[in-house]
């Protein structure tokens, strides 16, 4: 099977970028990371492009005189480069209709919580207000509306008593980084079928496990039977 040549676009550190990027090293990953692009010259993400011979392009959006001309350059440079998949990783730009339709199915998006729950930014103060018992990740098709489109995966982690937007932070990112390059490997083994609005994927076992928080131990116990 051919390799999927996915582009990365990043403003910031890259986390998620580094683990497509540990991703696709591996033997058999099918898909390779063709290039990464930042809106930002600062950003800490194209170290670790460089760090892995992986192209790197600065398009800043101070530079063009409106969205869509913004948009039309991210997207010469992302044909320049063969990318058939572009991966938002971290991407602090909105993406306007034009270039969201022009890439539609073939453009996603990793956000930190479970959409579509907490859409936008400060997802983890939100959750911590709202005492939300869990938390997640979400990767998804983008659609023009923010950290809207189908879901492609998600994963769930628990919000504790004592977290902090900090603590709550690093064990949904521990888990972004799993399930994005999963999505990424899904949609290079062709399995991803969006139909309605919904994602179908061949071959795929949905979770079994019905999770429940807090758990009360007494409960559990065979003397409260
Ligand atoms: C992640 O939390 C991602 O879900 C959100 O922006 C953050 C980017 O982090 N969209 P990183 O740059 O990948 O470390």
């Amino acid at each position: 099977m051919a390799v999927l040549k996915a582009g990365v676009l990043i403003s910031g550190r890259g986390s998620n970028l580094q683990a497509l990027i540990d991703a696709a090293q591996k033997s058999g990953y099918p898909a390779t990371i063709a290039c990464v692009i930042s809106n930002d010259a600062t950003a800490g993400g194209l170290e670790r492009a460089k760090a892995a011979n992986i192209p790197t392009h600065i398009i800043s959006h101070r530079d063009f005189k409106d969205r869509l001309a913004f948009d039309q350059a991210l997207d010469a440079k992302l044909q320049e480069e063969g990318v058939q998949l572009v991966c938002l990783a971290g991407f602090m730009r909105m993406l306007g209709s034009w270039f969201v339709e022009r890439w539609r199915d073939r453009l996603i998006n990793i956000h930190p919580s479970l959409l579509p729950a907490f859409a936008g930014l400060d997802t983890h103060e939100r959750a911590l207000e709202q005492g939300v018992k869990f938390s997640g990740c979400t990767v998804h098709f983008v659609r023009a509306e923010l950290d809207h489109g189908p879901i492609i995966i998600q994963a769930v982690v628990p919000v504790l008593p004592e977290d902090t937007e900090e603590t709550l932070a690093a064990r949904v990112l521990e888990a972004e980084h799993k399930i994005y390059p999963e999505a990424v490997r899904f949609i290079a083994e062709h399995r991803v079928n969006v139909l309605d609005e919904r994602v179908f994927i061949t071959g795929i076992a949905a979770a079994s496990e019905t999770l429940i928080s807090p758990i009360d131990g007494l409960a559990k116990s065979p003397a409260a039977q």
